[in-house]
């Protein structure tokens, strides 16, 4: 084997390049980009302090070694230099306007305060600068969505004056918005920039990333995934956005740019697709090819302009009206071309299937209940580099409704409302109306039942590993049916957060939860978070990458891909079996807090990225989890608000990305969502999680609740309801402090007793789980084989150096109690406490903490990460809901010696109201001896 596999610094490369291709240009007049070599920048806005790697919450929570931010990035290249006048004025201006962090879990303002740019400043800066670089950034997250105000989707009245003075004292401007989702553009209007570039955020790479476009040494090529438009309230989903009880989803199919093409044209900065060059391409079709299942377009790009550079070739269809309705148009395919010289040219071949023509008919209008089919009529295709400019290129005609696949009535709206339609007028437009939506017939619980098979015989331990299934020496029947009771009730709770169990500060552990699983060959498997790089809340450093909605701008699936075979090399690398991410909600609206961690308004794109990135870590063994299935399209109230939709957009639009992960991703792993859709909390909708993924899919994989989720019917939530989840097919529940002990009081037991939930149900959550983790790193280093990529990678050594922010010398005398000051510890965010501990007697110690959360979420996350030097003893985790004072203790037995003890809170919020260590038992003598005995020796 190679010297080092795992190499961080060819890793880095590859996401700088994602960066690169996944920034989108919307503005370049006057040619000013990329800038010239020896320009001189006079660098604007506060970012440049704190470049936003990523958004905040569980997807944003990744240590990392280093993030070169835009300053960063510029400072380093020889070809530029920044103004010294305006760096320093910022420099000055920032040591009393530091960063703030908030207060814990979700409370990091979603911008920083603006340095106020005065007219005279900007003109001062001016007289001696080549142009001016603005920056605008904004994060966003779990827990909260954005709101219509300054600071959020809105400029904040700093940032309109920057913007203002500045453009009056330059010729040139470029402002880059360094966030993880579009926000209002009007502001170009007003302010007109020469240049605006989205940077996204982009990871660690994220400053290089841009570098590289400013400079042209990237030509960008990147492209929304997403439509600007000029106002949020002509989002067609504005109006049924941001409820915490209920969200009716009344626009239906027609999100993003399948309602603004259809209906409103007018309402758009951008189009979906959109995105500029330094050079210009000429787009040709040169072949069609209309076969019984699959459509095939070639694609001649020809770059005519004078630098190289890619493009990105969209195919969309319009759909004939028929009954059903469609929009204008819909993105079917897509590529992207290699880096053309100028002059020359590639032909891109695209193929899509059938199965993409298709409408889902829920009413049954078209005679065709229940079924995806293709309506009779006229199906044209336009190609382009983006939605609006996409240009005839064929049309075939369908003589008559076909039936596509016949499929039966599941997740079905249980109320009445009314949705979106389009009706054709003579002039070729399309008026708006609504009409009634279908609503269920049958009961989930009905079919259920109906499905039930036979329980397992409950054998007792025959003797039967699980190494003894995966060599085929018996069934996994055989396997499962030694499970107890207790047993099936553990396996299917996962431990967390940071369970000892498995690689520090991770997310969760499961399978091998209890003594009994362990030794029935189950080993215990560990997954964590993502989705843009591994979350291990110890402190442990791992690599920042782009996020999605970058991700998806570069429409380049190869190199996505190879960005995640580096990501499932470091997940290997580091025990963890499953990543928790790719997230892959759609973009419903701008608002959503999460956005930055999906793809798109797009469910192709979206499917089509997630497909990749699953591809990409399966190539070493590891796999990503699909989240949050399904229609977590937004954070305010997500545990307890009910999304209704029709079966039509749920099946076209809001699952078609998860069915894409699955058909074609082979996707393993899925977590279902905090909230309900159509009656039933998404962990225990057997309709989703069972009939849909896994009977109509094939999905064989495992599904996983997310963090201490809740169960059962929409309004009636409960997060020890885990007889209704198991029910459903929702394998395992996420997570609980011990499953041996039922630390949260979960329902199973009693439930099975009384009949409500079968064993069957219960042996088959098992199976999937067995079966998942036999197929995983996990089983391989547990039977040593296959295993010889672990060796190799453990191995190689970690570059990590030992920092800290806060040196603390604590001796203990002859009482044998010392005290630490709970003032004297920094439990801010990323806080590496380093305590030298020292005593007069040797023997076993005990650390005594008393702490508690004070967070505003219940659902925020607190963990805190305690370490022997650099050894790990002890992971707690609290959560917004532990707001009353509770006592941790540790052992630490035998101290011969000094060491450190290292406190690390990976996150705000936890409040410490004592710590003690104290002697418990002396070893004076003991340790005498044995010196004595060492010395005679
Ligand atoms: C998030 C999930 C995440 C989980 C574990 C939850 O708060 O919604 O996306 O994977 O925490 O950190």
């Amino acid at each position: 084997m190679s010297s080092v596999i795992f190499d961080t610094e060819k890793f880095a490369a590859v996401a700088r390049q994602a960066v690169a291709e996944g920034i989108v240009l919307l503005k370049n007049d006057k040619e000013v980009l990329p800038l010239s070599s020896g320009s001189n920048i006079a660098l604007f806005g506060r970012t440049q302090f704190n470049y936003y790697k990523s958004g905040t919450g569980s997807g944003g929570m990744v240590n990392t070694k280093y993030v070169t931010g835009v300053r960063e990035a510029l400072e380093a290249y020889d070809r530029f230099t920044l103004n010294e006048k305006l760096k320093n004025t910022y420099d000055e201006w920032i040591k009393d306007n530091p960063f703030e962090a908030g207060e814990g879990w979700a409370s990091e303002p979603w911008f920083q305060k603006e340095m106020p740019i005065s007219l005279d400043l900007a003109k001062e800066v001016a007289a001696s600068s080549d142009v001016a670089v603005v920056i605008i950034g904004r994060t966003a997250g779990e827990d909260q969505d954005n709101s219509t105000t300054e600071g959020s989707y809105l400029l904040t009245a700093d940032e309109c004056q920057m913007l203002e003075n500045v453009r009056a004292a330059f010729d040139k401007m470029v402002v880059l918005i360094n966030a993880g989702n579009i926000i209002d553009m009007k502001w170009m209007e007003e302010y007109t920039p020469d240049a605006v570039l989205y940077i996204w955020q982009g990871g660690q790479e994220g400053g290089n990333g841009a570098l590289d476009v400013l400079s042209g040494d990237v030509n960008p090529s990147g492209r929304l995934t997403d439509t600007i438009a000029k106002n949020i309230e002509d989002y067609p989903s504005s109006q049924n956005f941001g409820g915490s009880k209920c969200n009716v989803q009344q626009e239906d199919i027609y999100v993003g740019y399948r309602y603004f093409e259809t209906f409103a044209k007018d309402k758009v900065l951008y189009p979906f697709g959109f995105g500029l060059s330094y050079t210009e391409f000429s787009i040709e079709p040169v072949g069609f090819t209309y076969g019984e299942e699959e459509i095939e377009f070639d694609v001649k790009v020809t770059n005519k302009g004078s630098r190289k550079g890619k493009q990105v070739v969209q195919i969309y269809v319009s759909k004939p009206q028929g009954k059903l309705g469609n929009p204008a148009r819909e993105l079917v395919g897509f590529g992207k071309t290699k880096e053309l010289q100028p002059g020359e040219s590639e032909t891109l071949n695209i193929v899509f299937t059938n199965y993409q023509l298709t409408s889902f008919d829920d009413s049954g209008v078209t005679g065709y209940k229940n079924a995806y089919v293709i309506e009779a009529g006229e199906y044209s295709f336009y190609i382009g580099d983006n939605v609006r400019t996409a240009e005839f290129a064929a049309s075939f005609t369908q003589e008559e409704t076909a039936l596509f696949e016949q499929l039966s009535e599941a997740l079905a709206p249980v109320v009445h409302f009314k949705r979106m339609k389009p009706e054709l007028q003579a002039d070729g437009s399309y008026k708006l109306i609504y009409e009634s939506v279908p609503v269920a017939t049958l009961k989930p619980d009905k079919l259920r039942k109906a499905d039930l098979k036979p329980e397992l015989p409950q054998t007792g331990d025959k003797g039967i590993k699980l190494v003894d299934v995966y060599d085929g020496k018996a069934s996994m029947d055989d396997f499962i049916g030694q499970l107890s009771d207790e047993d099936l009730c553990c396996i299917v709770r996962g431990e967390g957060m940071s369970s000892p169990k498995v690689t520090p500060g991770c997310a969760g552990a499961f399978g091998g939860v209890t003594d009994s699983l362990l030794e029935k060959g189950i080993p215990t498997a560990c997954c964590t978070d993502g989705p843009s790089g591994i979350r291990m809340d110890c402190g442990k450093k791992a690599f920042a990458m782009p996020n999605g909605t970058c991700l998806a701008c570069a429409w380049n699936l190869e190199l996505n891909e190879e960005l995640y075979n580096w990501e499932g090399l470091e997940l290997r690398k580091n025990k963890i079996d499953v990543l928790l991410g790719p997230g892959m909600n759609l973009h419903r609206n701008p608002l959503n807090g999460r956005n930055f961690e999906y793809f798109s308004e797009d469910p192709l794109v979206t499917g089509k990225n997630a497909a990749i990135q699953l591809k990409g870590m399966h190539k070493y063994g590891v796999t990503g989890t699909i989240k949050h299935f399904a229609l977590n399209t937004q954070e305010t109230g997500r545990h307890t608000v009910e999304h209704v939709a029709s079966a039509r957009a749920i099946r076209q639009i809001y699952l078609k990305g998860y069915e894409i992960a699955v058909k074609e991703g082979n996707a393993h792993a899925v977590m279902t969502t905090y909230g309900s859709v159509n009656g039933y909390y998404t962990a225990s909708s057997y309709d989703l999680d069972t009939r849909i993924l896994r009977e109509e899919w094939g999905f064989d994989g495992i599904i996983m609740t997310d963090w201490w989720a809740k169960g059962g019917k929409s309004y009636h939530g409960n997060n020890s309801d885990m007889a209704s989840i198991i029910r459903a097919q929702n394998d395992l529940y996420m997570v609980t402090s011990s499953a041996i002990d039922n630390t949260n009081r979960d329902n199973l037991a009693k439930e099975l007793e009384k009949g409500k939930v079968t064993r069957f149900e219960i042996q088959r959550c098992a199976a999937n789980i067995c079966k998942f983790i036999m197929e995983k790193p996990v089983f391989a280093r547990y039977i040593e084989r296959g295993n010889e990529l672990d060796e190799q990678l453990a191995s190689e050594a970690d570059d990590e150096e030992l920092e800290f922010d806060k040196m603390i010398d604590l001796r203990i005398d002859e009482s044998g109690v010392a005290n630490i000051n709970p003032a004297d510890i920094k439990t801010a965010r990323n806080s590496n406490n380093m305590i030298t501990v020292s005593f007069k007697e040797r023997g076993d110690y005990k650390l005594t903490m008393t702490v508690r959360a004070n967070a505003k979420s219940e659902l925020a996350q607190i963990p805190l990460s305690i370490f022997r030097d650099k050894l790990l003893v002890k992971m707690v985790t609290l959560t917004g809901e532990d707001k009353e004072w509770q006592t941790i203790e540790v052992p630490f037995d035998s101290c011969a010696m000094t060491f450190f003890l290292k406190l690390y809170f990976a996150q705000d919020g936890m409040e410490i109201k004592d710590i003690r260590f104290e002697l418990v038992k002396s070893r004076e003598e003991e340790f005498h001896k044995l010196f004595a005995r060492m010395g005679e020796e």
